[in-house]
C-alpha cells in the first residue's frame, strides 16, 4: 500500500528555526555593500563609517595589490583549474608558501583556500581517535569543527586560564598525544592569548602547541608576524595558523611550521586534497603584500595609533569594553535585542558596528563588535564615539 502524499515539506523545520531566531532578536539581513571595502564604505545604500571589517591596514584596495591581481589575470587567467594535489599548483602558489614561511621565520608553510579550512584542515588531520585536543573555550569555530571531525577527545579550559590549562594537562597524563590550541588575539574580544606560559605548559608535557593567528597577522609582531613574534617566542609553537583574508586584505589562510608538518598536511589535509586552489590572482595578490607589510611600517603603526584613540574615547564614555588589547573592541551590552536595536539604530546614524549575539558569543555577552582599521581618519573616529555616545544614552547603555 503507498503512503499518503505528505503535504508538509520535510524542510519546515527551517522555516520555524527562523521564527524563532526573529522571536529572539538574531535574525540578521546580509548588508549589502556597493563599492570598495573603505573606512567610509556604502552599505544599503547608506554612507557609514565602516567598523565592521577586518581590514585592519587597508590593503584590500592597495593600488600595489590591485596591480598585481590584474598582471596575474592577464599572464595566467582566472583560475587554477584543479586542486593543488592534481594539476592546480602553479609556481605563484609555491612562491606565496616559501614567502610566508620566511615572513614567519618556520621551515615551510602551506596556503589554504581560507583560514577556516587552515584550521579545520590541519586540526582534524593532525589528530585522530584516542588523542586529546585541549582547547581555549573562545577559541574560533573552525578550530572546533576541525576537532569534531578529527574525532579526538576534546577537553575546553576555561578563557585564558592557564592554571586551568595545566591541570588539564596533569590529569591527561596518560594520552599519547595531545594538541595545545589557542587563538593568538580572540576575535570577539580582541585579548591576547597567553602564549608564553601556555606554550611551555604544551612543551613541557610534551603537547603539540598550536596557534591560529588570524586575527594578529598583520597586526602584532615585527612587521606584523604575530603574536610568536609578539612574544619572542620563536621555534616554541609548532604550527601557526594565519589568514591572507584579514590585515592581508585578500583571502585564504596557511599554516607555518616544519617541514614535515607541511609534507604531512599536503598528504593528509582535506580541504588541500579535496579543494581547488587561488586563482592567480589571488596568489600574486597576497604576495604583494607581505612586501607592502615590510615597505610601509607606517601601516601598522596607525593602526595601533587608531586603535589607542578609539580606546581611549569609548573608555571616557564609559562603555564596558572587556579585556580587549587590539584593534578589535568589544562594546558589551548583554542581551541581543538591545545590541541589535543599538546596532540598527547607530547604522541609521552613520556608524556600522555589527551586533554579535549568540551563538557567536554567549548568551548575555551580546555586544557590538568594532574594529578600527589604519584608514579610519582622525574625523573618522571620532564622529564615530560621538554617535556612539549619543545612541548609548539614548537606549540606556550609557547611563
Ligand atoms: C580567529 C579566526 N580564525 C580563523 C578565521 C577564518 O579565517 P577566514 O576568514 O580566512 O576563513 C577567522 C575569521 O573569521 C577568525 O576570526
Amino acid at each position: 500500500m503507498s503512503a499518503a502524499p505528505v503535504t508538509e515539506s520535510p524542510l519546515q523545520y527551517l522555516d520555524e528555526a527562523l521564527i524563532q531566531l526573529k522571536r529572539d532578536g538574531l535574525y540578521r539581513n546580509l548588508r549589502r555593500l556597493t563599492g570598495e571595502q573603505l573606512p567610509r564604505s556604502r552599505f544599503d545604500g547608506r554612507e557609514v563609517i565602516n567598523l565592521s571589517s577586518n581590514n585592519y591596514l587597508g590593503l584590500t584596495t592597495h593600488p600595489k595589490l590591485r596591480e598585481a591581481a590584474i598582471q596575474a589575470v592577464r599572464a595566467l587567467g582566472v583560475g587554477s583549474g584543479s586542486v593543488r594535489t592534481i594539476a592546480g599548483t602553479m609556481e605563484l602558489h609555491m612562491e606565496l608558501e616559501r614567502r610566508i614561511a620566511a615572513f614567519k621565520k618556520t621551515e615551510a608553510s602551506v596556503v589554504f583556500q581560507s583560514g577556516f579550512a587552515a584550521n579545520a584542515g590541519t586540526v582534524s588531520s593532525l589528530l585522530g581517535k584516542g588523542d586529546l585536543i585541549v582547547s581555549d573555550e573562545l577559541n574560533h569555530a573552525s578550530i572546533i569543527d576541525g576537532a569534531r571531525l578529527s574525532r579526538a577527545e576534546i577537553r575546553v579550559f576555561p578563557h585564558r586560564d592557564v592554571a586551568a590549562l595545566e591541570r588539564l594537562l596533569e590529569e591527561t597524563r596518560d594520552v599519547k598525544r595531545r594538541l595545545v590550541i589557542t587563538d593568538g588575539v580572540f576575535s570577539m574580544d580582541g585579548d591576547i592569548a597567553p602564549l608564553p606560559p601556555i606554550a611551555a605548559l604544551a612543551r613541557a608535557h610534551g603537547a603539540i602547541m598550536m596557534i591560529d593567528d588570524a586575527h594578529s597577522s598583520g597586526v602584532l609582531g615585527r612587521a606584523g608576524r604575530g603574536t610568536v613574534d609578539h612574544f619572542d617566542l620563536h621555534g616554541q609553537v609548532d604550527v601557526q595558523v594565519g589568514t591572507l583574508s584579514k590585515a592581508i586584505g585578500v583571502l585564504g589562510g596557511y599554516v607555518c611550521g616544519s617541514k614535515s608538518l607541511i609534507e604531512y598536511l599536503y598528504h593528509r589535509a582535506r580541504p588541500f586534497l579535496f579543494s581547488t586552489s587561488h586563482p592567480p590572482a589571488v596568489a600574486a595578490a597576497c604576495l604583494k603584500a607581505f612586501d607592502v607589510l615590510e615597505e610601509e611600517p607606517e601601516r601598522i603603526e596607525r593602526l595601533w595609533a587608531n586603535t589607542r584613540r578609539f580606546k581611549e574615547g569609548l573608555k571616557r564614555l564609559k562603555f564596558d569594553t572587556g579585556s580587549s588589547e587590539t584593534p578589535i573592541t568589544p562594546i558589551l551590552v548583554g542581551e541581543a535585542d538591545l545590541v541589535m536595536r543599538f546596532s540598527d539604530r547607530l547604522f541609521e546614524r552613520g556608524v556600522f558596528a555589527q551586533g554579535i549575539g549568540f551563538p557567536t558569543v554567549a548568551k548575555g555577552r551580546a555586544r557590538l563588535r568594532t574594529i578600527v582599521t589604519a584608514t579610519h581618519s582622525d574625523e573618522d573616529l571620532d564622529r564615530a564615539l560621538s554617535i556612539l555616545g549619543d545612541v548609548g544614552r539614548e537606549l540606556g547603555v550609557l547611563s
